[in-house]
């Protein structure tokens, strides 16, 4: 492999490959605010600017003070050449620290700090934002320009999601190329020249396309920021873990930021996979962390709608083992989920294994619109998991399941989660069992045809593993503590399986992991 100098470590490189590539790959950081990795190479910029040392040099003139002579002269310094856009050469010796590519990017960090307000005390981005970190580390002089800087609109929405701050905005174009390359949609462009340039809306248009969040994402500065997000927290309060996006079986992998202090999830962020969602996610599983703490069962319930009455934890569990016990495992039903994690499906699977019953169903939003960029037509994170977890059985839909309920092929359900198509109204047959014990993290059409409702923890309070559409197996670390008393659906399950007298073959989730690795590898 070829390979280059730069700050004197060697870097090997693929042909074609960038200097700002390849640093990236080796963990260098080489300062920069128009290049991503993700998109095209605009080069405007100038904050990566690299001195090559080896070679024939280009000079460029100036003039250079002779404090003998007491004037400034003729004289050269060294061209230097963006980092982002110039092709690695194999032998090539690059500079990002030398003292001429140190002096270009405290000049370019002053020249782009030129016309800010610096309102970082008021600025969503302050404590994440590229101009303060770069400030510190490659600038740090006091400002000398005394004038009144240019002003430029302020809070303008770009549409739903966005509000645009122009005098914040260094021009980088990267939320144009977003646009362009990663939604498809030109819906962003710049006008003007020099100090008057600023972001504008297509004519007639607004921001409103499936991504419009990802602007926002790769916005160095603080000039995009979400309405979702802004003026909501400050990012040094918040912690992140890594999640799996619960929108859709694409299963985009994320940053959840969240505030330890009250344990409030503020944010998701996209995380970089190259091989499932690369660095982006869409607008609405950015979203999706509304809903954790949205509608959530905090109780154990039981009984049906004006009956429906708060009980205690283990009450409900003893409750809901004698309704499975009351119905003969030959027309018991379970309904897996396809929201839920393998491991918790999995754990439900092994009790009807257990108690003898085969009659196993799957639970799944009805699917929302997808596209060619990263969402699957089917909005539930873990269809193919459920399925796994069914270990051949063949899954029966709602629909099945209430056909059979009214044949009086079933006469006792247990579900999991909260997630159906199915309304309300269509889900009135099942009003009629006794038997309906629901294990789920939220209320939903399900929990309340339910006759025992047990809370459960959510996505983020519990570790699992989710596997999309692509078959890839995702899996994730607990991220929030759950509510005080909630277990995760499978130690309920396990719990219900104890309470049964029954052994469902799993203490654990690492035994559930191995009997999950056993049947994959039984089935290669
Ligand atoms: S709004 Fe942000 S991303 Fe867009 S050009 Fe300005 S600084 Fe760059
Ligand atoms: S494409 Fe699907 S998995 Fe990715 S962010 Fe959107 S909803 Fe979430
Ligand atoms: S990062 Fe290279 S010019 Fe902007």
């Amino acid at each position: 492999m070829p390979k280059f100098t730069l700050n004197g470590k060697e870097i090997p490189f693929e042909p074609g490959e960038t200097i700002m590539q390849a640093a990236w790959r080796e963990g260098i950081e080489i300062p920069h605010y128009c290049w991503h990795p993700g998109l095209s190479v605009a080069a405007n910029c100038r904050m990566c600017l690299v001195h090559i040392q080896s070679g024939r040099q280009m000079e460029m003139p100036q003039l250079a003070f002779d404090s003998a002579k007491d004037e400034y002269v003729p004289a050269t310094k060294p061209k230097l050449q963006p980092a982002c856009q110039l092709a690695a050469a194999d032998g090539m010796v690059v500079s990002s620290t030398d003292e001429e590519a140190k002096t270009a990017q405290a000049s370019v960090q002053e020249f782009l700090l030129l016309n800010h307000p610096v309102d970082c005390p008021i600025c969503d981005q302050a404590g994440e934002c590229r101009l303060q970190d770069y400030y510190y580390s490659h600038q740090a002089t006091l400002k000398r320009k005394l004038t009144e800087p240019v002003h430029k609109p302020k809070g303008v929405r770009f549409g739903p999601t966005i509000v645009y701050d122009a005098e914040r905005c260094i021009m980088c174009t990267r939320c144009i190329r977003v646009c362009d390359e990663v939604a498809k949609d030109h819906v962003l462009d710049m006008r003007e020249r020099g100090n008057k340039n600023e972001i504008i809306l297509a004519p007639g248009r607004q921001l409103d396309h499936r991504y419009t969040l990802m602007t926002e994402h790769v916005c160095p500065v603080g000039a995009l920021t979400s309405r979702d997000f802004r003026f909501k927290a400050r990012v040094w309060f918040l912690k992140s873990g890594p999640g799996i996006c619960t929108g859709c079986a694409t299963g985009c992998n994320s940053h959840i930021d969240y505030d330890p202090r009250y344990g409030k999830v503020y944010r998701l962020r996209p995380r970089d996979n190259p091989d499932v969602n690369k660095f982006w996610m869409c607008d609405d599983g950015m979203m999706t962390y509304m809903r954790h703490e949205t509608d959530r069962l905090d109780m154990p319930t039981e009984g049906r709608a004006r009956d429906r009455m708060p009980i205690g934890e283990r009450e409900a569990l003893e409750l809901a083992a004698d309704k499975i016990r009351a119905v003969d495992p030959s027309k018991l039903a379970f309904v897996l989920s396809a929201q839920h994690t393998t491991e918790d499906n999995l754990a439900l699977a092994k009790l009807a294994g257990a108690l003898g019953a085969d009659r196993l169903y799957l639970a799944a939003l009805g699917g929302w619109e997808g596209d060619d960029i990263l969402r699957s037509a089917d909005n539930n994170p873990n269809r193919a998991g459920a399925t796994q977890a069914a270990g051949g059985v063949e899954l029966g839909s709602v629909a099945d399941l209430l056909n059979d309920v009214q044949s009086g092929a079933v006469q006792g359900v247990v579900a999991l989660g909260w997630a159906t198509a199915e309304s309300l109204d269509d889900l009135s047959p099942l009003t009629s069992l006794d038997s309906f014990v629901s294990l789920t993290s939220h209320v939903g059409a399900l929990p309340a045809v339910a006759a025992v409702a047990v809370p459960v923890a959510d996505i983020y309070e519990i570790e699992g593993s989710f596997v999309n559409e692509k078959g890839i197996m995702q899996t994730f670390p607990v991220v929030l503590p759950p509510p005080v008393g909630i277990e995760p659906a499978w130690k309920v399950v396990a719990d219900l399986a104890a309470l049964l007298g029954t052994d469902a073959g799993f203490q654990d989730l690492q035994g559930l992991r191995r009997s999950l690795t056993d049947s994959a590898e039984a089935a290669q």
